[in-house]
């Protein structure tokens, strides 16, 4: 092995106990080859976890709806009723080879639920306000019932989690879904106790992560907390609120904050002027009180070093896509032989679900594919 990348395969231990073998984790990707009817795995999908473990010291799953109402994506994970735990199970034990941990991704979709994936077709948020973009629609505001049940949702789903043998879950704050709607002023223009000022508007989250913990008590079981630091609307998230967020989510007692951005080293989305990385802003603000997942856009080991001199954990997206066999790769010192592309003949190769292949393929400039 390359002494450069010795600290990437060094374990890491979470304040809840659990151990991983090394630096890095395979970020939360939907695959869309759950049944889509009973949100069950499927054998397409556990072959696809079974390609990219062993190596990494965490999967973190794609997400998996708590709630009905909360389904987001065609052939999403179900984590929305008891009878779905042996299916969690099942998950859990394909991801648990070698000593990889798994975490499940929990989430509700709010008003980003494509209308037709619900069973009345009506998605539901914090307020009647429709995201900006061409057919969207506008969500029916949250009732109070609305927001315990879902509350209640992401707590079952835990117990769920944990009954099934997951080593923690990650709740999903980021990428537009339901918790960032509620922390968003641009989806949250509540009066109500669950709106108004930025620290109201932490309340829903706060809700969340208490009852999450409930189930856990002091098992050896992993919470983190996923967020994005902004958003492009106006009004929408920006990072003066994110680090209003921070300062509450670290007193929270979490195993680890995830920030969700394309690329690690990036600007503001906001603002193109403003050049300084999301990543190393939130590092600075939530300083040592709880380690922060780095992400986006990297792929060789030396992209992962570098990264690893600022945050100590990085989760690994589209790459652990195009290489499944990443940390097997610099473990036995053959980095060169690591793909950084996809080539479009490589789909029963790489074990990718045909949904999830035909995103990829039908979606230009997301990967970089070559023929
Ligand atoms: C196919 C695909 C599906 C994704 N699904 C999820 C998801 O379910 N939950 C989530 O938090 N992020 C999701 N993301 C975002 C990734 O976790 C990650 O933040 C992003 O791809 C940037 O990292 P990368 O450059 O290493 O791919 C998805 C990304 C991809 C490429």
């Amino acid at each position: 092995m390359n002494s450069n990348y010795e600290h990437i395969l060094e374990p890491f231990t979470f304040k809840s106990g659990v151990e991983l073998k090394n630096r890095v984790m395979l970020a939360p990707m939907t695959n869309y080859a759950s049944d889509d009817e009973t949100g069950e795995v499927t054998e397409e999908e556990l072959a696809y976890y079974s390609k990219r473990t062993g190596g990494v010291g965490a999967i973190i799953t794609a997400c998996a709806y708590v709630t009905r109402d909360g389904k987001g994506f065609k052939g999403e994970i179900g984590s929305h009723q008891d009878n779905l735990v042996p299916s969690l199970q099942k998950l859990a034990n394909t991801i648990q080879h070698r000593g990889t941990k798994a975490i499940l991704q929990i989430f509700h979709g709010g008003r980003m639920c494509p209308p037709e994936l619900l069973e009345d077709g009506i998605p539901i948020s914090a307020s009647a306000v429709a995201p900006e973009r061409e057919g969207s629609v506008t969500p029916r505001e949250m009732t109070e019932a609305d927001i315990e049940r879902v509350i209640e949702g992401f707590k079952e789903s835990a117990k769920r989690a944990l009954e099934a043998g997951f080593d923690g879950v990650e709740i999903h704050g980021a990428n537009t879904y339901l918790l960032q709607q509620f922390f968003s002023p641009h989806s949250n223009r509540r009066k109500d106790k669950w709106g108004g000022d930025v620290y109201n508007r932490m309340n829903f989250i706060k809700e969340v992560i208490k009852e999450v913990r409930s189930v856990v008590e002091n098992r050896p079981f992993v919470i983190g907390y996923r967020f994005s630091p902004e958003e492009i609307e106006s009004p929408g998230i920006t990072m003066e609120d994110t680090f209003k967020l921070i300062d509450f989510l670290k007193e929270q007692n979490l195993d680890y904050l995830h920030i969700s951005v394309q690329d690690f080293w990036g600007g503001s989305i906001r603002n193109k002027e403003d050049k300084a990385s999301r990543v190393l802003l939130a590092k600075e603000r939530i300083g040592d009180k709880v380690p922060l997942i780095g992400v986006g856009s990297l792929h060789t080991p030396a992209d992962v070093a570098k990264a690893l001199e600022e945050v100590p954990l990085v989760a690994l997206g589209r790459e652990l896509i195009m290489e499944p066999q990443w940390i097997q790769k610099v473990e036995k010192g053959e980095e060169q032989t690591i793909r950084t592309t996809l080539s479009k003949k490589s789909q029963k190769e790489l074990v990718i679900p045909d949904d999830l292949w035909n995103t990829i393929m039908n979606t230009p400039g997301w990967f970089p594919v070559e023929e």
